[in-house]
């Protein structure tokens, strides 16, 4: 297990790399950047791609029973209201009047300072990996400041949406350590509002979309009698979602503009739910696990029943051992048949399927397995993110940084190095690999510095192989090549048969 300080590292480093190599660059950065923006570099858009475009493979093209679609970030706001959003989409919000910050009231935390059974205070902190801890070491300050004598009992953390009206006043703000100016929570609405056509007043109120999820339900009917498809049936969507959350964080984690990737699937109403849900965690998880996560990494996590909205039968989270914490990457929801209902009741138009076996119509229950590809980008580069003490053939030790991306979605497939830059045989035989390999794949050309140098660069940024193109190359026929991989660092000489037959294995 690493420390807090190590995983405090680790998130540095990722993030290091990602601005110097170019994945991620915070958004507006010459104006100070934009809280919870983000923009991807020229690495970043195609590892970003990759993952899309796997997905995308795996969960459409592959299957026989899933179709997609792209629908408008705009939609009818009659759609959010129906959908519950415009009422029910919102965080609890308290505001520090002093510091003018804000803080989700669900991961504020506080606990009593009690000594000998008597509470002398409180003391509050921000969740973390280690709230209890931070908690503790608060109630350990407050007792030497305060000179209390006595014994400190172990603190009882509790969210900062269960303070009392006479706790919250007796409460410090994180941002100050002083009590006074926490305000009780308020529930605060998400969507980012906007306004459609030339009139600016409440009628032309509209939203960006906070999931992409609500495009398949209002489509629902249009792929139903377009796309000939059948129950059991499932409509897929990649697109941006739009959310104002009160406390962006964690790099690309938790941020205001992301991208999603949802399925809505449509099982007949008398269907085994249960099974539907628990087929789809699998696929998900083996998804996550062929794009290179490791399993050590994954865990599953199943709502409290009790906690659930009244409409859903049951939500499983797949969770990422990220390095500030356990956390949500995909939620797996049984939603019953709550959203194509309430947009037939809103529209006034049926969401039936009619059923050839009972001659009834119904309406469809629903799986729906979401996720959002920043959140993966950010699990695959802390997953891939290593540091490594090598020795080269003289002798000289440094430390390497490597991504150990998966082929499947590494930015770079395959650099292609002429050994040496002022030798023409050896570039013009390089450039002809380059131009062949770059119809199918992305690649890398790159004839400056020394070999070693070259490798280390491609390392840093995750590409599976280096072709070297030496002498041994043009002196022979020109077929084969030295292959460099990236995790063994291993040569071996290989044909270009050979390494077109690499690619098509392990790049799909
Ligand atoms: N349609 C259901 C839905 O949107 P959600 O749990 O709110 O469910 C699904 O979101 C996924 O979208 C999450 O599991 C997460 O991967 C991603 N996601 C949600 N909010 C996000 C944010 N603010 N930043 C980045 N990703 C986010």
């Amino acid at each position: 297990m690493s420390t807090p300080a190590e995983s405090a590292n680790l998130m540095e480093a990722i993030v290091s790399l990602a601005k110097r190599r170019g994945f991620v660059f915070p958004s507006s950065e010459i104006y100070g950047g934009y809280n919870g923006f983000f923009d991807f570099g020229p690495l970043g858009i195609e590892l970003k791609k990759n993952i899309r475009d796997c997905w995308w493979n795996d969960m459409v093209r592959r299957r026989d029973d899933v179709v997609g679609v792209e629908t408008s970030i705009i939609m009818h706001p009659k759609v959010w209201q129906a959908s519950g959003h415009v009422d029910g989409f919102t965080d609890p919000l308290v505001d520090c009047k002093e510091s003018k910050q804000r803080f989700r009231a669900d991961q504020l935390f506080f606990a009593a300072v009690v000594i000998d059974g008597e509470t002398k205070g409180y003391v509050s902190a921000l969740e973390s990996d280690d709230t209890a801890g931070a908690l503790q070491t608060a109630a350990e300050s407050f007792k030497r400041k305060q000179a209390i004598q006595g014994t400190l009992a172990p603190v009882e953390p509790r969210e900062f949406t269960e303070a009392t009206a006479e706790q919250i006043p007796l409460i410090p703000s994180p941002a100050t350590g002083q009590p006074g100016s926490l305000t009780p929570p308020r529930a605060f609405n998400m969507m980012f509002e906007t306004h459609v056509g030339a009139l600016r007043d409440g009628s032309s109120i509209s939203y960006l979309r906070p999931e992409t999820a609500q495009g398949m339900f209002v489509d629902f009917k249009n792929v139903v009698d377009t796309g000939r498809v059948k129950l059991p049936f499932g409509i897929a969507q990649i697109g941006k979602s739009f959310r104002n959350e009160i406390t962006p964080r964690n790099f690309i984690f938790r941020s205001r503009e992301f991208e999603q990737m949802e399925m809505e699937y449509f099982i007949h109403e008398d269907a085994d739910w249960e099974q539907a849900h628990k087929d789809w965690i699998q696929w998900c998880w083996d998804w996550l696990v062929s794009i290179g996560l490791p399993e050590s990494h994954l865990s599953l996590y199943d709502h409290e029943k009790a906690k659930l909205a009244f409409y859903s039968r049951g939500t499983t989270d797949i969770m990422f051992k990220y390095p500030f914490g356990v956390q949500e990457l995909w939620g797996i929801a049984a939603r019953g048949n709550y959203d194509l209902t309430q947009h037939a009741n809103a529209s006034g138009k049926p969401q039936e399927i009619f059923d050839e076996e009972t001659k009834k119509k119904f309406v469809p229950h629903v799986i729906e397995p979401a996720v959002g590809v920043d959140r993966i980008f950010l699990a695959v580069l802390a997953a891939a993110y290593a540091e490594e003490q090598v020795t080269d053939d003289k002798g000289k030790t440094e430390t390497r940084t490597v991504l150990r991306l998966s082929p499947r979605i590494a930015p770079v497939k395959v650099a292609v190095l002429p050994l040496l830059k002022n030798k023409e045989a050896l570039t013009d035989r390089a450039k002809a690999l380059y131009q062949k390999l770059q119809r199918r794949y992305a690649v890398f050309y790159d004839e400056a510095g020394a070999i070693g140098r070259r490798y280390r660069r491609q390392d840093e940024i995750g590409t599976p192989w280096c072709v070297t193109i030496d002498f041994e190359t043009i002196e022979g026929a020109g077929d084969t090549f030295t292959l460099r991989d990236r995790d063994s660092m291993e040569q071996k000489r290989v044909t270009e048969a050979e390494l077109l037959a690499l690619l098509d294995e392990h790049v799909y």
